[in-house]
């Protein structure tokens, strides 16, 4: 059975995308929380949850290795969507050191957990236009164009990129980087 783990599945994007995954796949989801995320974005599959209708909730933070390990060893995802992150922009000028804690070395100890359980999923990260730079007109992207180096999110997203870049982490991993805005 494929099964599939999201980390950050209370997040906005995270939970549209159990909601995509339970209605298009037939997939075991796992989702990845931590004890104090509100659960406003998933309280709709909390019923679902509870009865282990191929969604499961379980608990891990990306500033604990251990429950990282905890929460890959019951899962065992086939697919790994790693959309937990700080994701506020204005937050990363208030906090930048949680802000690179969370989102850097956040996702090298989610890949270096993934290592350590012995699994080899294919990992979705998400990026943003904080790495590429922004798009004006046109929808199809073919090359970068000047980033934005003032802000903060940049170097986390432009790092997550570099961790999760064939080689760094995996001994053969296949991840897929994908630009969200
Ligand atoms: N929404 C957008 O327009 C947009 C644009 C560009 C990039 N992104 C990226 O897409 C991803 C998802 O975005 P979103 O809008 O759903 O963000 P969100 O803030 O709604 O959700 C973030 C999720 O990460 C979780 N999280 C935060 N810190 C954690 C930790 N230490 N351990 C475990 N989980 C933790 C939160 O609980 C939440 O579930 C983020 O990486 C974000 O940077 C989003």
């Amino acid at each position: 059975m494929t099964c599939a783990m999201i980390t950050g599945i209370t997040g906005m994007v995270g939970s549209h995308l159990a909601d995509y995954l339970l209605a298009h796949t037939g997939w075991e989801i796992y989702g990845m929380c931590r004890w104090r995320s509100p659960q406003d974005n998933v309280r709709h599959l909390l019923r679902r949850a509870e009865k282990k209708d191929r969604l499961h909730f379980i608990y891990g933070d990306l500033k604990d290795s251990f429950s990282l390990q905890k929460a890959l060893t019951e899962a065992k995802p086939d697919y790994v969507f790693h959309l937990a992150a700080q994701s506020y922009p204005r937050t990363s000028f208030d906090a930048p050191l949680d802000t690179l804690d969370t989102n850097i070395l956040g996702t090298a100890r989610l890949l270096e957990a993934i290592r350590a359980c012995g699994l080899n999923p294919i990992i979705h990260v998400c990026s943003s236009s904080e790495v590429y730079g922004r798009v004006s007109a046109c929808l199809l992207y073919t090359s970068p164009s000047p980033r934005d180096r003032t802000r903060p999110r940049m170097p986390s997203s432009a790092c997550k990129k570099k961790h999760t870049t064939p080689s760094s982490h995996l001994p053969d991993p296949t991840t897929i980087t994908q630009r969200f805005s």
